[in-house]
């Protein structure tokens, strides 16, 4: 089959378009010919790699997929070999830049026919994160109010419209480009960080789903009313210590199961959320989506149409 291979750490030239061989199916596991992957920060981060990244090269990136079932592997009942899937590999394991992926069969979901498989490739990890992080881990509440940092990117797109259907007030910081696209997904107000101090303008917040990291983290600390939560899917700089103890700081876990994405569906259905602006890019052209990625300044998500 073909797919992306990243060949060492590096900048975007480090990917190139090749062939890699077919997986199969092993217990559990189902083979799906994938019709579209999305592009993932975490993509570019491990192309650049870091002290804690051992791949192994040639390796296959991209964390999240949709495409049709070619192969059921012993003891798979719930699928079968023509059902549209989509889904998130399991941690620490990717390989979605391809033409075929070897997956777990009970942490991917069917593809209803009214979701197209671009669509789903981009709702897939972005979707997972932003349900586990203000479902599951914020227990975010109707009444409530929340900042969402980096509300343009992609699973911030996803966090306001989810937020807004809990029932919360939802503030949220973009450049001005950006400012009429986070209003369409349903933000209450918007703070062009480029022009204003966040923390002069944002108070008393129960809740900050900071996706951007770094210093913005150690920031949106001063917006929080007392036993407000934090909770974080992009780091702090690496040493800092939250600097206040009467809110809760709180990291996701994103376990990947077919419940969530199941969750992504019916909040489809209830016309709660509805697919990001999407950038399409062939395989061949991973090094531009890495470059635009790397960039920091997207607006929704970046998907490749493999097939
Ligand atoms: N399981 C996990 O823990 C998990 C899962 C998914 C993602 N993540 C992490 O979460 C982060 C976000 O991922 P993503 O894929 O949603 O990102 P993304 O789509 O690449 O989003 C980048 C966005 O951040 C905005 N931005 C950049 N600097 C900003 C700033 N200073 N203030 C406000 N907005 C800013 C940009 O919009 P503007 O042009 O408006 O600045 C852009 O839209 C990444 O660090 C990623 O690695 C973690």
């Amino acid at each position: 089959m073909k797919a992306v291979l990243l060949t060492n750490h590096g900048g975007p030239e480090m990917l190139t378009y090749g062939e890699a061989p077919d997986p199969s199916a092993g217990s559990g596991e189902v083979v799906v010919d994938i019709h579209a992957a999305s592009v993932n920060a975490a993509d570019y981060k491990g192309r650049l790699g870091s002290a804690r990244s051992n791949l192994r090269f040639p390796h296959i990136l991209g964390r999240d997929f949709s495409g049709v079932v070619s192969e059921v592997g012993p003891g798979v009942t719930d699928l079968a070999v023509g059902d549209a899937v989509f889904g998130v590999c399991d941690q620490g394991i990717e390989g979605a830049y391809a033409e075929k992926i070897a997956i777990k069969a009970a942490i991917i979901a069917k593809k209803p026919d009214r979701l197209g498989h671009v669509e789903a490739a981009a709702m897939a990890l972005t979707g997972l994160t932003a349900l586990w992080a203000l479902e599951d881990t914020a227990q975010l509440k109707a009444g409530e109010t929340i900042l969402i940092q980096g509300g343009a990117g992609g699973v911030a797109g996803f966090g306001i419209q989810l937020a807004k259907h809990i029932g919360a007030t939802v503030i949220t910081t973009a450049s001005a480009n950006n400012h009429d696209y986070v209003r369409r997904l349903g933000a209450d107000r918007v703070i062009d960080y480029n022009a204003q101090d966040f923390t002069k303008a944002v108070s008393d917040c129960d809740v900050v789903f900071d996706t951007v990291g770094g210093d913005v983290q150690i920031r949106s600390y001063a917006v929080l009313k007392p036993g407000g939560r934090l909770v974080w899917i992009a780091a702090a700089p690496e040493g800092s210590q939250p600097p206040r103890s009467d809110v809760k700081v709180l990291r996701p876990g994103v376990a990947r199961d077919r419940k969530h994405l199941e969750r992504i569906l019916e909040l489809l259905d209830a016309g709660a959320v509805w697919p990001p602006n999407l950038i399409r890019y062939k395989l061949t052209d991973a090094a531009e989506a890495h470059r635009v990625s790397e960039s920091r300044h997207l607006q929704g998500k970046l998907v490749f149409e493999v097939r």
